[in-house]
């Protein structure tokens, strides 16, 4: 088979790709290794910010997201009970987030996909990848029993943290930044109504707690855990039992509890892959970078990437003009950098460190003291959270 770009990973950041170079009549096929049932019953973020959200309206993507998503202009941090507001857009200059789930993000991408004929061929394996230092690349993986070769002008790696995309560039060129945390998030959904109308943030003695949501009839709640623990240490009674010790008075005795839909840990980490370009191989999204969930960066840091990569192809394919995939690596790097300190930061100032000396506590006191003092810290985050341009 012969394409202009071939995309590994059917996740957000490979079909958002696909469908906005499709749009562009820039032929391209995706290469997705699990079902697309697979890929929609995994729970992942639900808080965009307003530049994802206009990529899904230029990927023609948005309707779904823009009837039933959720503005807010603010949300909650609360530490040990005492709860205060962060006023997003009184802070921004009228800014707020999208409380929209990436499986719903998802699914309207792969509808997307489908009304437009695009090429998405899941269960797949073993890609390997070829010359990729030439102006012919080609890439071959596994379908069933079956061998198949792809040639391409360039390739896109966007199969997330695990996928092979990342491991093609060679050690010596590739440098890996990476930070692991001493714990991790266990998340809950529910069908039940959420506890606050906006995010609560909770830092507690007994460790972090965020109560989110994906509707008003659908509610996300997730604990700070250590990582040795699993799913099973944690049966529905424990789990609301340890949130509701980790909220304040107010919000513990509203929570409505009710079965589980689906429970799951991650594991907390930071990381960050230079360079993003290899020859005519580009990474975008978690297979270049990661970030601890507390900032609700992770998939607005693909958004970015995304952003750089289409128009950089738009110039490439329509003009001719090379200048925005030479600069891509750096230019994504950049923004990626900026959520890479802010997500560190607010996992910081959140979550319970047992490693924290009597001095590493101080310094987190202070950092929130500071912030509810200080204007301009509240400024910081506010324009942070609602996420920096691109
Ligand atoms: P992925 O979604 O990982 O997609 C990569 C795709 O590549 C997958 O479908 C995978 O199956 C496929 N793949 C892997 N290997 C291969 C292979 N060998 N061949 C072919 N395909 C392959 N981000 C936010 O912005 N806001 C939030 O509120 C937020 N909350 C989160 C909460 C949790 C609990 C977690 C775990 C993450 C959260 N994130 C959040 C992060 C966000 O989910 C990711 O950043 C996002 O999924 C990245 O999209 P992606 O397309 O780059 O990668
Ligand atoms: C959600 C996840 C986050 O990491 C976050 O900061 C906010 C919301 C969520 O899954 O709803």
């Amino acid at each position: 088979m012969k394409t202009k770009v071939g995309i590994i990973g059917g996740g957000p950041s490979g079909l958002m790709l696909s469908q906005l170079l499709d749009l562009q009549g820039i032929d391209n096929i995706v290469l997705e290794r699990q079902s697309r049932e697979y890929v929609l019953g995994r729970i992942r973020a639900g808080v965009l910010e307003h530049g994802f959200a206009k990529l899904m309206r230029v990927a023609k993507c948005g309707d779904r997201m823009d009837a039933e998503g959720e503005l807010h202009d603010g949300f909650f941090i609360a530490e040990n009970g005492v709860k205060r507001r962060i006023d997003l857009a009184g802070h921004t200059g009228g800014n707020s987030v999208v409380v929209y789930g990436q499986t719903e993000l998802t699914r309207d991408l792969y509808e997307a996909r489908e009304k437009m004929g695009g090429n998405v061929i899941h269960n797949i394996d073993d890609v390997e990848f070829f010359d990729l230092k030439s102006d012919a690349p080609y890439l071959t993986y596994k379908r069933g029993d079956e061998i198949n070769r792809i040639d391409c002008d360039f390739i896109i790696g966007a199969d997330g943290f695990h996928g092979p995309s990342r491991k093609a560039i060679p050690k010596d060129v590739l440098r890996e930044y990476e930070k692991v945390y001493p714990f991790g998030w266990l998340g809950v959904m529910s069908q039940t109504k959420p506890v606050s109308p906006e995010l609560i943030y909770s830092k507690s003695n007994r460790g972090f707690a965020l109560c989110s949501m994906r509707s008003q009839v659908l509610s996300r709640y997730y604990i700070q855990v250590p990582l040795t623990d699993t799913v099973d240490d944690w049966s529905d009674d424990a789990f609301w039992a340890e949130l509701k010790l980790r909220l304040p008075t107010a919000e513990a005795a509203a929570l409505e509890t009710g079965p589980s839909i689906e429970k799951s840990i991650a594991p907390l980490r930071s990381f960050v892959a230079e360079p993003m370009r290899y020859g005519n191989l580009f990474l975008a999204g978690d297979a270049a970078h990661i970030v601890p969930p507390t900032g609700a960066k992770g998939l607005n840091s693909a958004a970015s990437d995304i952003y750089y990569l289409y128009h950089g192809m738009l110039a490439h394919y329509k003009n001719g003009d090379d200048t925005g995939l030479e600069q891509y690596s750096e230019k994504a790097l950049a923004r990626v950098w900026k959520a890479q300190r802010f997500s560190w930061w607010m996992t910081s100032l959140l979550h319970t460190f047992p490693d924290n000396n009597a001095f590493d506590d101080k310094m987190q006191k202070t950092d929130m003291e500071y912030l509810f003092s200080s204007e301009a810290a509240l400024t910081s985050l506010a324009e942070n959270y609602v996420g920096l341009p691109f």
